[in-house]
């Protein structure tokens, strides 16, 4: 039972350690309230800006139906999707007045951009959503950024990511050939992001994904290795375990964040990520910030509405650990309460 829970992955990495016990939630308890039953996810009575309880409903499509309450392959694949969605977006194209890309759902929409190369993996997600906004009445962006933002809560350890909607139709083709590829130089992906108007360290931030991530593309002999020892759980153990390019079983390093963690361009904002438990609530905390900059990439934010308030609380680091470390690097994860919370999170979610 326990191995179709978390990750679909085995319980021996989950008894190692990790690091940093505490993810910051910047809204920390106001998910919670007095008629939600002790759940920590919002009813639509509780939510009190009317354009948001609409998106109660897609809340729980998407995390009942489609992740199953879990960090499940859907969840990590909607993360990977919000990024390769808003990363058409480009400064150079919109001072030029071409037609852009950016936060806006077309992957859901335009039927050529899932087949490109570059998006393969993300069939399957992107099948799951595309009802979803005619069936709720919404628009696809907002479907799109909803499940990133949802993805990243239901990875444990995953931070709140404030989360917006009133994203408008999808206007045109996103351009082609803008997702940064792994082969490619340090500058080049550096450039890239910049042209999103992402700088180095939130880009740095960003990649902190992989942490719950796994490859099936890049070698097809290692078909679904994952990125870090812990894929089960949201931490920066991700980011130490690639600069000293471990080789652990299972494990594969893409070839952007092994040069990410040695490149002068960008090892100073990588570093930063390699560490202790104040690392990881730095990382909670920028992650978050650069996630909720990179959902509304291309649109007009003063036209978007903050609907934070229908999102379920994080699941704590800090609540799944044996003891209390007294901040130590490496505090260990007890696989029983890991296990407890995911399934007493499911089990509210699939009701
Ligand atoms: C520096 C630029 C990036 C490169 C070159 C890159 C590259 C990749 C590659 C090659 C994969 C494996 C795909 C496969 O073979 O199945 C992957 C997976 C993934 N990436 Fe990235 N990535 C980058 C940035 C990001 C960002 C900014 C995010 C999100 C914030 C992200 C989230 C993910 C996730 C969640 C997966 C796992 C998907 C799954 O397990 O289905 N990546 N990435």
């Amino acid at each position: 039972m326990y191995s179709t829970v978390i990750c679909s992955l085995t319980l021996a990495s989950v008894l190692s350690s990790v690091a940093g016990v505490a993810t910051l939630d910047k809204r920390q308890t106001t998910n919670a309230t007095a008629s939600d039953g002790g759940s920590g996810i919002p009813t639509i009575n509780d939510v009190t800006n009317p354009v948001c309880k609409p998106f109660v409903a897609v809340r729980d499509a998407i995390m009942g139906d489609i992740f199953q309450g879990r960090c499940n392959d859907n969840a990590r694949a909607a993360i990977r999707l919000s990024f390769h969605d808003a990363g058409t977006f480009s400064l150079s194209r919109e001072a030029a007045g071409l037609d852009n890309g950016g936060a806006d759902g077309s992957l859901l929409v335009d039927p050529n951009e899932i087949n490109r190369s570059e998006n393969n993996g993300m069939q399957t997600i992107v099948s799951l959503l595309k009802p979803l906004p005619e069936k709720f009445d919404v628009s696809p962006g907002d479907v799109l950024h909803l499940a990133g933002t949802l993805a990243v809560i239901a990875c444990p350890g995953g931070p709140l990511v404030n989360t917006f909607v009133g994203r408008p139709a999808v206007k045109n083709d996103n351009p082609t050939g803008l997702i940064p590829d792994t082969h490619d130089t340090v500058s080049n992906i550096v450039n890239r992001f910049s042209d999103m108007g992402i700088t180095v360290r939130e880009a740095m931030a960003l990649i902190g994904s992989h942490t719950c991530a796994r490859q099936r593309f890049v070698d097809l002999a290692f078909a679904n290795d994952t990125f870090d020892t812990t894929p089960e759980i949201w931490d920066i153990r991700f980011y130490a375990e690639t600069k000293r390019n471990d080789s652990d079983p299972g494990v594969f390093r893409l070839p952007s964040d092994l040069a990410f963690s040695h490149s002068s361009l960008t090892q100073d904002d990588y570093n930063r990520f390699v560490g202790s438990l104040s690392t990881q609530e730095d990382w909670a905390r920028e992650y978050a910030d650069a996630h909720e900059k990179m959902s509304m990439l291309g649109q007009d934010v003063s036209a978007l509405t903050d609907c934070t308030e229908i999102m379920p609380e994080a699941i704590h680091l800090r609540d799944i650990t044996v003891t209390s470390s007294g901040g130590a690097v490496d505090p260990a994860v007890d696989p029983a309460k890991l296990e407890a919370e995911i399934q007493r999170t499911r089990s509210i979610w699939l009701q």
